[in-house]
């Protein structure tokens, strides 16, 4: 059914939760490095990317707002979609799962599998992270949190997300029905999964154990596809989501001519999303009788010195603010050069800074300036083709070796492979001294072979270079004096005839930067990026207004701390008695354990408590009597407190 000559390409789509970072930026340009590849090598490509709009998460994130969840989306879609506008993003469409001909597709795919027993109501009970949107069992928990019966009250999926208790009527896959046929399909088609390690992983972890049927419907919330047949449920947000990559092409509407050209294609995905991509998703397609996707890449995660990026921790990278000071070709090039794709990697400022310098300035930079150089000031701006390359073998085996990395997406392999060329072709000049050529009126002819193969080795790294840095490859085409602003890369061989002069003065593609300067900016962006992003989160959870009467009916006191404590079996809770000017001390139970690793030293403060909450039964044997007043500061809740002089009991407000 495939036609060769197409070629199909996803990204995940994003939940739009919060600013996009680098994170994203990174599969979506690795998408748009292949998506440009393709093209260049002359397939018919289409490449899709969008947004996943449903969801308890996305609803919370807008009530957080006080916005509805449409109000909320669409700013952001449109910013995303200006960010990919940005790093110059060539998608072919952009999905939304709220757009109407998503929504249709998908109900009607859920009632047709439904109406062939695939899908069945049952009831859930189970550990459910809002923001994985996603259920676990206690044992794939990271953390438990246990009451002093042992009773579990809580946990930490290994995303390190809190989960929640969630019991609901549900509709359900019966997955466990294809765990065979998926394992044969694995078998038959071995480079289904790449990289290979993430096979062994869903098999061993996920298949073999045994394959639980999925809840595939939600009642306990509404921002989602509402199930045709039974309304109060809507679709879950996987299965809606997963649907993205074939509703995008038509299929499910009147007109699936391109999902009949183009599916199946290749889903690229973080590794986190593997098990989604490779387990359910070709589960549900060999459902409805259609084909797997052709392949699941599950790259590795971008990481930062200190771990996953955070506000919290001042550590988060915008690619605005790089692409602002350093230019699009900067980004692009570190990200697919600096990490191994299927592998985790470390975004520091240094490597980045580095990568500029090193690469970009000194290696590419210099080749092309001494080359337009030396042709303006020895052949007044002009080099005569010649039919033999002296450096024949090396440019076979860069492009061989090209070819092979951009197939199996080792994008780092495929820029290195022509960075040798170009490190291979500065030697050249080192080895052919053009300057003693230069001097030498019986040498004129060895003298322009030579620069030829400047000329030329630049326009072909310049074209192998085009899916990663086409505006980089535009300029270097200019200053070789091409008319072209494009090559195709099927096909392209030593041997061009250039029929222009070089550039009079070719200006720098890449200027050198400072490292300590550079360096010292981008961590300053970087703390301060994630302080606006706080602040912005801060003014959005603006209550509802109340009146004065409102207000008037929480009765505030200062208190003093007798004892503060941690409270055994909870991570969370300390427990305090303090004097809040009543002769007999009050027992009050905090959930701010994370900011007090030594709460004893809390004793003696003077705090801010609410003193008429009604007495609240906690942890089975607790009583607190009220609230302690508190903010959060860097990721923890910190106590509001107050003057010293003030008497204990003392009234605020
Ligand atoms: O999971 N390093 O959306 P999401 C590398 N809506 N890649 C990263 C990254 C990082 N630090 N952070 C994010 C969802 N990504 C679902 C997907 S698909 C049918 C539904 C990239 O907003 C990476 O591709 O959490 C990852 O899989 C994706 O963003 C997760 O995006
Ligand atoms: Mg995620």
């Amino acid at each position: 059914m495939t036609n060769e000559k197409t070629f199909y390409i996803t990204t995940p789509i994003y939940y739009p939760s919060g600013k996009l970072h680098l994170g994203s930026s990174y599969t979506t340009i690795a998408c748009d490095v292949l998506a440009r590849y393709k093209r260049l090598m002359g397939f018919d490509t289409f490449y899709l990317t969008g947004l996943d709009e449903h969801g308890m998460k996305i609803q919370r994130k807008a009530e957080e707002a006080g916005l509805t969840p449409k109000e909320y989306l669409d700013p952001m879609a449109n910013d995303v979609k200006k960010l990919w506008k940005i790093l110059d993003i060539s998608y072919d469409k952009f999905i939304r799962t709220t757009d109407a001909y998503h929504e249709a597709a998908v109900q009607k795919i859920f009632e047709q599998l439904l109406a062939q027993d695939d899908i069945y109501l049952g009831k859930y009970a189970g550990w459910y992270s809002v923001s994985d949107e996603e259920f676990f069992t206690e044992t794939q928990l990271k953390v438990v949190f246990k009451d002093e019966a042992g009773n579990v009250t809580g946990g930490i999926a290994p995303s390190d997300h809190e989960v929640e208790w969630v019991e609901e009527e549900s509709y359900f896959f019966r997955m466990g029905k294809y765990a065979d046929w998926l394992l044969d399909y694995y078998e038959t088609h071995p480079d289904f999964i790449q990289p290979e390690i993430r096979k062994n992983e869903m098999i061993n972890n996920f298949i073999k154990p045994g394959l639980e049927d999925l809840a595939v419907s939600r009642t306990t919330f509404t921002w989602g596809i509402p199930v045709k047949s039974n309304p109060k449920h809507v679709v879950y947000v996987w299965l809606d989501a997963l649907f993205n990559y074939i509703t995008a092409l038509g299929y499910g509407s009147d007109d699936d001519s391109l999902f009949q050209k183009f599916w199946p294609g290749i889903n690229m995905v973080g590794k986190e999303i593997v098990r989604f991509h490779t387990i359910y998703w070709p589960i549900m397609l060999h459902a409805l009788g259609l084909e797997p996707p052709r392949q699941v890449f599950g790259h590795g995660w971008m990481l930062m010195k200190d771990g996953k990026m955070s506000k919290s921790k001042g550590n988060v990278v915008y690619p605005e603010m790089l692409v602002g000071k350093y230019g699009l070709d900067a980004v692009r090039y570190y990200l697919m050069r600096e990490i191994s794709f299927g592998q985790d990697g470390i975004f520091t400022p240094e490597d980045f800074v580095a990568r500029i310098n090193y690469d970009l300035a000194n290696d590419l930079g210099n080749l092309l300036n001494r080359t337009i150089a030396m042709v303006n000031q020895y052949q007044g701006g002009h080099v005569r083709k010649v039919s033999a390359n002296l450096l024949h073998s090396d440019w076979l085996a860069t492009a061989a070796t090209y070819h092979a990395a951009m197939d199996k997406f080792q994008f780092n392999s495929a820029l290195g492979a022509v960075w040798n060329f170009i490190a291979r072709t500065n030697k050249f000049i080192d080895e052919k001294a053009p300057w003693l050529l230069a001097k030498d009126d019986t040498k004129a002819d060895e003298l322009n072979g030579v620069l030829y193969h400047l000329m030329e080795n630049l326009r072909l790294s310049a074209t192998l270079l085009q899916p990663f840095i086409h505006t980089t490859s535009e300029k270097i085409f200019a200053q070789l004096g091409l008319d072209e602003t494009s090559f195709a890369i099927d096909g392209v061989a030593f041997g061009y005839t250039f029929k222009n002069a070089v550039a009079i003065k070719g200006e720098p593609i890449f200027p050198r930067l400072d490292m300590k300067e550079e360096v010292a900016y981008i961590k300053e962006q970087m703390a301060a990026g994630s302080e606006k992003e706080a602040k912005a989160v801060a003014i959005a959870v603006l209550k509802k207004e109340i009146v004065f009467d409102d207000f008037d009916k929480v009765d505030l006191r200062v208190a003093e701390v007798l004892s503060a404590k941690k409270v055994e079996g909870s991570d969370k809770l300390l427990i305090f008695t303090v004097d809040a000017g009543e002769g007999k001390p009050r027992t009050i139970l905090s959930g701010i354990a994370k900011g007090y690793p030594e709460p004893e030293k809390l004793v003696g403060e003077k705090l801010q408590i609410v003193a008429n909450l009604a007495p609240r039964k906690m942890m089975k044997k607790y009583v607190s009597e009220g609230m302690i007043l508190s903010a959060e500061f860097d990721g923890a809740l910190k106590v509001l407190t107050a003057d010293k002089n003030l008497p204990n009991g003392a009234s605020i407000g």
